[in-house]
């Protein structure tokens, strides 16, 4: 599949897609304490699309259940809300919502703690957060996808952390899933060059401990095989002649 690159109003109603994305994550994190459930999240994120006029993304795609995914702990992305699934003080949880607005896709992630939370995950967590904006700072006209990778996969490998690799980001635009994947891990210089107009989705999912991850019986949650926690943030970001813009805060 070839890749899409984006004119410049393109870019804008991505914009819009993007802040939409922000407006119900906002709104969701509001939320996050101990004792809500992960399908509180999901029925006030459902609402706060719709009020806003957009659609979910994920909702139907391969037959995902949900408007968000919500993975908790040692779950690294894709897992299913549940009435069931309460959080609780010191938990981690990943919180990732796709919007289509006017034709555009919205994707972008976030992991939130949940009361207080051990120094060691917090570490985790801001880790992966700034991992994405050294990924974004190498989206630039000229670079290569190999720069965003190693730009991620350098500095989670020197906190002492490790990158996932069965997921990987991806090209957006009209549909969510665009051409081409970007990996959280790879080598300068290598890759497919970066060209104006370019939107990729940036998302470092990054484990406490081993990289490997396994897929539960649902068919749909990730989790880390060792147990230990996982985060993950994303955003979409527009590769424009005077750098990386980021679509989705
Ligand atoms: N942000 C994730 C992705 O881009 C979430 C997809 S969930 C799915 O792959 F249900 F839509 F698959
Ligand atoms: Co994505």
């Amino acid at each position: 599949m070839a890749i899409v690159c984006k004119s410049v109003g393109e870019i804008e109603k991505m914009r819009r897609s993007g802040r939409v994305v922000r407006q119900v994550l906002e709104s969701v994190i509001a939320l996050v304490a101990p004792g809500v459930s992960t399908m509180d999240l999901e029925r006030a994120a459902e609402k706060k699309i719709r009020d806003l006029g957009a659609k979910p993304a994920f909702k139907g795609y391969y037959d995902y259940p949900c408007v968000l995914c919500t993975s908790i702990n040692q779950e690294v992305v894709h897992g299913i809300p549940s009435e069931k699934r309460k959080l609780v003080a010191g938990d981690i949880v990943s919180i990732d919502c796709g919007v289509v607005l006017d034709g555009f896709y919205g994707d972008s992630a976030v992991t939130v703690p949940v009361g207080v939370i051990s120094n060691d995950v917090r570490r985790l967590v801001e880790v992966t957060e700034q991992s994405l904006y050294k990924g974004i700072e190498a989206a630039r006209v000229g670079n290569r996808l190999g720069d965003i990778g190693a730009a991620v996969q350098e500095f989670v490998e020197a906190a002492g952390f490790t990158v996932v690799r069965e997921f990987v980001g991806h090209g957006i635009g009209t549909r969510l899933h665009e051409d081409p994947q970007v990996p959280n891990y790879g080598v300068r210089d290598r890759g497919l060059k970066l060209h104006e107009g370019m939107v990729l989705a940036i998302e470092p999912m990054v484990n406490a401990g081993a990289a490997a991850v396994r897929v539960l019986e649902d068919k749909w949650t990730a989790v880390t095989q060792d147990g230990k926690p996982s985060a993950h943030f994303e955003h979409c970001v527009a590769i424009t002649k005077d750098g990386p813009f980021i679509l989705t805060d």
